[in-house]
């Protein structure tokens, strides 16, 4: 009899082969980095102005310009009013998902329904049965159950940083509580950490990179993923990647791109999105005593606190591709520009929000956007929520004062998921 593993192997062999000698291109432009001269005319969201204080500047083009346009990634267009940021989101039409992340190459047109890691790269009917497949293994039940081990894992984070005075709340805190749970839902070696870390950062700050080194890049982590692959082939497990493996779609086995897509997506879209709103709330907590001080008197306030920190810094701001000249809104749209989705934009809009530019940390109605809106909202929200309450509990429970060791020396990312990336905590 046929061993259906080697087979099922061969097949995935095949075909990262094959993705790394065949897949083309798609269009590409020169990048363009540098100081930006006119936020209105000439956006990047690749510049260290825009990770110091992305706000201020989406703030003041809601003013003035809010529709603003870049020449940068081949035409790109950021819209910063709530309501126009949801109609694009709903519109699925006229605006794809085909490739999510703004850079300076278009993937083939032919990558779509599917896109490389779907359901988030994936337009509609596709996209529906691409979500659904994931939905099981992120309801609040099956989320609650990795709760006590991510407890654990954060207390032991804080053991290990022994009698420091001054720690890094990004790199010695924040960074690891969503990698290690990611790792134990794709089963994968809880020390291989750092690796998704690299993986992660070539994918979402890598974009001024040219095609074929990013796909090189891509290469590598497809690589790793084959070795995981290859070993819950031999031996299956009760994880997420032995249920992917396992998973059909309109009868038939996933596809070996959408298996390992789907698998890269869980690292990308899980891993420095929680880290960032860890970091970001711990940040507010540590500039603002006041805040701090009521949070630690009044645990109860952490539901709306939590809440309000994912309004006022939204970490995730999406990519989408025109499909098709059109006047929108009073600009003039053509067919392959992007979008920079900008939920956090939508976030601070004073239409949506009172004192939008406030933190209320015990605001009682907060329908913010920052896990999205429409069909592709985020999968992963009970799961984020889960890991930024608890790492907020533990971090308050063992440090209940704590301020910024050297406000200068907090550096935030660049790209579409802001966040903490340096973040000098005194916590004795
Ligand atoms: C605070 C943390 C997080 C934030 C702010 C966040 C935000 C978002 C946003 C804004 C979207 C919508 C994308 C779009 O419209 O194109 C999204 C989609 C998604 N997120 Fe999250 N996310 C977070 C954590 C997670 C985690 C932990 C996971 C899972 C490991 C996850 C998995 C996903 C998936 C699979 C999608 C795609 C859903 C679809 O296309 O139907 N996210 N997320």
């Amino acid at each position: 009899m046929e061993d259906v593993s080697e087979t099922t192997d061969e097949r995935f062999t095949q075909s990262f082969d094959e993705l790394r000698s065949a897949r083309p291109y798609g269009s590409r432009v020169e990048p363009v980095t540098g100081p930006v001269a006119d936020w209105a005319t000439d956006f990047s969201h690749m510049e260290e102005e825009w990770a110091d204080d992305c706000y201020r500047i989406q703030d003041d083009l809601r003013e003035r310009c809010p529709i603003a346009h870049t020449e940068r990634f081949g035409g790109a267009w950021l819209p910063v009013r709530h309501d126009d940021v949801a109609e694009i989101a709903y519109d699925t039409q006229r605006f794809s998902s085909r490739s999510p992340v703004v850079g300076n190459f278009r993937p083939p047109l032919d990558l779509a329904p599917v896109g490389g890691v779907p359901p988030i790269s994936s337009d509609p009917p596709f996209h529906h049965d691409a979500r659904k497949l994931l939905l099981p293994a992120f309801t609040r039940t099956a989320v609650g159950k990795l709760e006590p081990a991510t407890r654990a894992f954060c207390h032991r984070l804080i053991d290990e940083m022994g009698d420091a005075a001054v720690v890094d709340a990004a790199t010695d805190y924040a960074q690891h509580i969503p990698m290690r749970v990611i790792a134990e839902m794709l089963g994968f070696p809880a020390e291989d950490g750092p690796k998704f870390r690299q993986y992660v950062e070539d994918t979402l700050e890598g974009i001024n990179l040219p095609p074929e080194e990013r796909l090189e890049k891509v290469g590598k982590l497809f690589d790793y993923l084959l070795v995981q692959i290859r070993a819950h082939l031999a031996e299956p497990a009760n994880d997420l990647t032995t249920y992917l493996l396992e998973a059909e779609i309109y009868g038939q086995k996933l596809d070996p791109f959408h298996v390992a897509g789907t698998m890269s997506l869980m690292l990308v879209a899980g891993i420095d999105t929680t880290w960032s709103a860890i970091g970001a709330s711990l940040w507010h907590l540590a500039k603002t005593p006041s805040d701090l001080e009521r949070l630690v008197a009044e645990p109860e306030l952490l539901p709306t606190a939590m809440e309000e920190f994912l309004r006022a810094y939204a970490p995730v701001t999406m990519g989408r591709l025109v499909t098709q000249d059109m006047q929108w809104h009073g600009v003039d749209m053509k067919a392959e520009d992007w979008i920079l989705l900008s939920f956090p934009a939508a976030n601070r809009d004073p239409a949506k929000f009172d004192r939008a530019d406030e933190v209320v940390i015990d605001r009682a109605v907060n329908k913010h956007a920052a896990f999205g809106l429409g069909i592709h909202r985020c999968v992963g929200s009970h799961l984020a929520r889960m890991e930024l309450r608890v790492a907020l509990e533990v971090w308050l429970e063992r440090f209940p004062h704590f301020s910024l060791a050297d406000p200068d020396a907090v550096r935030w990312s660049t790209g579409q998921v802001r966040g903490p990336r340096t973040l000098p905590l005194r916590v004795k």
